[in-house]
């Protein structure tokens, strides 16, 4: 599979906002209201306030995540000094199963790299189980002690990956977004 990872392109905001949402309404048992939803699909201004890279496969968007670089960031969910996030993968369900995720979330771990953190941190549901194999292949942890659950309904638990903080790698900048 040719596949390409970079910023995503205005254009392309509504696209992959859907897909987002596509992706999350595909897990079974998640409850995703129509606020959430919203935000999901709210690429452009996420766009604006971060990172978002899209995967791009034969001229077809085929995922999107959102990559947080510090705990500065408005998109910064309980990150401590030095930590990176990711936010909001998501895999079209059609391109499902055949490594877009995973080099989705090797392109963040790319840029955290680059950027010398020394861990990148992120939150996840008991839904997304597909997201914690991911996650646990690429050598995150479960740090228990930083779940939260904003909503009752909504438990969020917490994955870390330690990085040795050597810059190099990366994914090249692209389009407007903020670094
Ligand atoms: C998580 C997600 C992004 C993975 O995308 P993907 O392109 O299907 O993943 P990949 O093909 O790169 O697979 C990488 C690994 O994920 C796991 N995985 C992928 N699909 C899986 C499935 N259906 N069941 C269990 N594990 C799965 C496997 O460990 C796989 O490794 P392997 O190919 O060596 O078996 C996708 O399932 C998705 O969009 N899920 C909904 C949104 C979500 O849960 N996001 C996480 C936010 S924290």
């Amino acid at each position: 599979m040719a596949l390409e990872i970079r910023p995503v392109r205005p254009a392309e905001h509504a696209a992959a906002g859907a897909l987002v949402v596509a992706a999350y309404r595909a897990l079974d048992g998640l409850p995703l209201d129509d606020g959430y939803a919203a935000e999901l699909a709210d690429v452009g201004r996420r766009a604006a306030q971060t990172e978002v890279l899209v995967a791009v496969d034969g001229g077809r968007l085929a995922g999107c995540v959102t990559f947080v670089a510090d705990a500065s960031s408005p998109w910064a969910e309980d990150l401590e000094p030095g930590e990176a996030s990711i936010r909001m993968l998501a895999v079209d369900p059609a391109a499902q199963g055949r490594g877009v995720g995973r080099a989705l979330l090797s392109a963040c771990l790319a840029r955290a790299t680059v950027l010398g953190r020394a861990a990148v941190f992120l939150h996840s549901t008991p839904w997304m189980t597909a997201a914690h194999r991911l996650y646990r292949d690429a050598g995150f942890v479960r740090v228990p002690d930083r779940d939260w659950q904003p909503h009752p309904d909504v438990p969020l638990l917490a994955f870390r990956l330690p990085l040795a903080g050597t810059p190099g790698g990366g994914v090249a900048a692209e389009g407007s977004g903020e670094r």
